[in-house]
């Protein structure tokens, strides 16, 4: 399967900044099909302007979260069909910063990812253990509960998501999992998914967490490693469109 390599914006950009820096990807790019599947996940305020920056271009675009709900009374919440309007073909959900801090449960992440397949947009769904749990061997555990409260909710669609795998002690730390710790929990992943799905091969599992120019190869040499999920990284055009040429 083709890798897919995803930016992750985070709280991060402007209208100016976001223009200079998308110009720059498209600009390296040229002509030239990537090595890889590319995205961009944006805060939703800017999904309008890469629509326009990126419509026709090899690089999908997407969003960091979805709610749950459908529509109707939730102050502040984005839906799936406000993202589809947008024409955004990814929602992350789940990821760590949003389970810290805003409280996101499995139960919820998993409405989430079932929202946004129901609306057609692909959910990344991103599971990962933190250094504690890491350190009290409860890594598989940890993921495997994450990831079963999607797949109970997605059932027959499980093959249709994303799974992001971002050890939270990874994330924006400069400590990247070693190719061999990532590659043993995609794995696991791997095999929770062919218990679920008849196309277990279908579902790209990315890698997250301090991902960059100079790891990224070995990272996505592991044999369970479909891509990544690039946060700082990708906020840098050179560093972004390096890791896409990794891929190959
Ligand atoms: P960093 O690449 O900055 O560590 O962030 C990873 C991440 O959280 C992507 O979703």
């Amino acid at each position: 399967m083709r890798k897919l390599i995803a930016g992750n914006w985070k709280m991060n950009g402007s209208l100016a900044g976001n223009e200079a820096l998308v110009k720059a990807m498209l600009a390296g790019l040229g002509n030239a099909v990537p090595a890889a599947d590319m995205a961009l996940c944006a805060p939703a305020p800017y999904l309008a302007q890469l629509q326009a920056l990126l419509q026709g271009s090899a690089i999908a675009w997407g969003a960091q979260d979805v709610s749950g709900h459908e529509q109707g009374a939730y102050t502040g919440e984005v839906s799936v069909a406000m993202l589809k309007d947008f024409a955004c073909r990814y929602v992350i959900v789940g990821h760590s910063e949003r389970r810290q801090y805003h409280g996101e449960t499995d139960v919820l992440v998993a409405a989430k990812a079932q929202r946004a397949l129901a609306g057609g947009v692909t959910p990344i769904v991103c599971v990962g253990e933190t250094l504690a749990e890491r350190e009290a061997g409860q890594t598989e555990a940890v993921v495997k509960r994450q990831l079963a409260a999607v797949i109970h909710a997605v059932a027959h669609c499980t093959s249709e998501i994303v799974v992001a795998y971002e050890p939270v002690w990874a994330i924006g730390t400069g400590k990247t999992a070693s190719p061999e710790q990532a590659q043993q929990v995609h794995a696991v992943l791997r095999a929770q998914l062919s218990a679920a799905t008849q196309h277990p091969e279908r579902v790209h599992i990315l890698y997250g967490g301090s991902m960059n120019a100079a790891n990224a190869a070995s990272l996505l040499a592991q044999p369970d490693i479909d891509g990544g999920l690039i946060g700082g990284a990708s906020l840098k055009a050179a560093d972004f469109l390096q890791i896409v040429a990794s891929a190959s």
